[in-house]
């Protein structure tokens, strides 16, 4: 299966620090984002990799790219670790790029890839976001997606006063974990959500999205929601949800990064220790929390 990672918006809450950055390119400790969303398709067994950018992202696409200067001189001081470690991140899967040329929005990021998807089922994998979780989310639905032949999205329950940051889904369960959608809304008030389970940002769809693009029109916001491409899919083909088993970090937005960083920093294997100790030791000497 192949993955397409939308990464063209603008990062318009992050501002000023996305200016001239990429928000996928924001570090979580030691990585970008985007590095921990390739991974993820990787280790559910993804070698093909679309990433959407755009004229403002090139460093994306040069982070995944080898780097001989930087070779040489970690190659002359004899700092192997580190050679390997930028290495491996170029051999990490087969990318491709493509530029959404406009921002029209999530679906007409997705539409971008539909040449390269062609005829297959495919993962959209949302370049903001990351988990944490034994088997990768992505994989998670490819499972569904064999066992059904569905398309199925990863969902979520959140607090009521969140459901207006996400897509919203009326569904009803039919198995531990599993749900038939009924009905989709991009950014509901939260008087007007159908519930509290939410579309998380990983997706298992059928190459019949791309009609579903075609035909709608600007929603939410004046964009093309995937949200709203989605409805017209489960109306042709019928739609899943899988309740995904895992944490998902959501680095939408300042407060959701600042918390990915806390989170995966305090369980870090090398810099949790540490950061445990200073975070003590500033609260005996502030009283902070
Ligand atoms: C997008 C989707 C939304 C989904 C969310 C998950 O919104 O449009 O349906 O719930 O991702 O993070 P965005 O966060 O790009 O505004």
């Amino acid at each position: 299966m192949k993955a397409v990672i939308p990464a063209a918006g603008w990062g318009v809450r992050f501002l000023p620090l996305t200016k001239e950055q990429p928000k996928e390119m924001l570090p979580v400790i030691d990585k970008p984002v985007i590095q921990y969303v390739v991974e993820e398709a990787v280790r559910a067994g993804i070698e093909d990799i679309m990433i959407i950018t755009g004229r403002h992202k090139r460093t994306i696409e040069d982070h995944f790219d080898r780097s001989f200067e930087l070779e040489a001189v970690l190659n002359n001081g004899n700092r192997q670790e580190h050679l390997q470690k930028i290495k491996d991140l170029c051999e990490l899967a087969n990318l491709h790029f493509i530029r959404q040329k406009e921002p029209r929005g999530l679906a007409d990021a997705v539409y971008q890839a539909r040449q390269h998807v062609g005829d297959q089922p495919f993962a959209v994998m949302l370049g903001d976001t990351i988990h944490v979780s034994e088997v990768p989310v992505v994989g998670q639905l490819m499972d569904v997606h064999a066992r059904t032949g569905l398309s199925v999205i990863a969902a979520e329950r959140v607090p009521v006063d969140k459901v207006k940051d996400y897509g919203v889904l009326d569904a009803v369960s039919i198995g531990e974990r599993l749900y038939e959608v009924r009905d989709l809304v991009e950014k509901p008030r939260p008087e007007e959500a159908p519930s509290d389970l939410c579309i998380a940002g990983t997706y298992v769809l059928t190459p019949a999205i791309f009609d579903c693009i075609r035909h709608i029109e600007p929603g939410h916001n004046g964009e093309l929601q995937l949200t709203d491409a989605l409805r017209l899919l489960r109306e042709r083909e019928g739609l899943l949800a899988w309740e995904f088993i895992g944490r998902r970090y959501d680095i939408g937005d300042i407060p959701g990064w600042i918390r990915s960083q806390f989170e995966l920093a305090l369980k870090h294997p090398v810099y949790g220790k540490e950061l445990r100790s200073f975070l003590r030791d500033l609260n005996q000497r502030e009283g902070l929390f």
